[in-house]
């Protein structure tokens, strides 16, 4: 596997507790490159656009209404293997479960709060992408 890139989001609970620095710096550490950065208010618009796979979910309007709630740290990242690699980084999404030595593991327990989004795959990663960097 190439060189490859992946979006990640640190989200509101994170930027507010001022997690940034600390989770920007573990991908750094594992050898990734910051190709674009930026702070970004979702509007309830583009929430609904961004994680629109889950729509139906019964979590979907609770999903949007926190992304929407405060400023998020929006990242493209490009590295090795970078879309599984990343995953791997931030763990199971309920942050109750992840592992300890993951980004959610380490520092949330929450499933809606759970502090970092990542693409999970090329075609989630060309769709989130263009909805903050376009
Ligand atoms: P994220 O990686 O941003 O992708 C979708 C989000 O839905 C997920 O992280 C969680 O924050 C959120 N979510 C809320 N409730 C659930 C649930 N029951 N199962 C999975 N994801 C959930």
């Amino acid at each position: 596997m190439g060189a490859e890139q992946t979006l990640i989001v640190i989200k509101p609970d994170a930027f507010n507790r001022k997690l940034t620095g600390k989770i920007l710096q573990r991908f750094e550490e594992k050898g990734f490159n910051i190709v674009q950065l930026k702070t970004y208010v979702f509007t309830t618009e583009k929430a609904q656009e961004f994680y629109s796979v889950h729509r139906n979910k019964p979590f979907f309007n609770e999903l949007v209404s926190f992304i929407c709630s405060g400023t998020v740290v929006a990242c493209i990242l490009d590295g090795n293997n970078a879309i599984s690699t990343v995953r791997i980084m931030i763990g199971l999404t309920k942050s109750f479960d992840a592992s300890p030595g993951t980004i959610r593991g380490d520092f949330g327990l929450g499933i809606t709060d759970n502090i970092i989004h990542a693409s999970d795959s090329y075609e989630s990663f060309i769709k989130e992408s263009s909805v903050i960097f376009s």
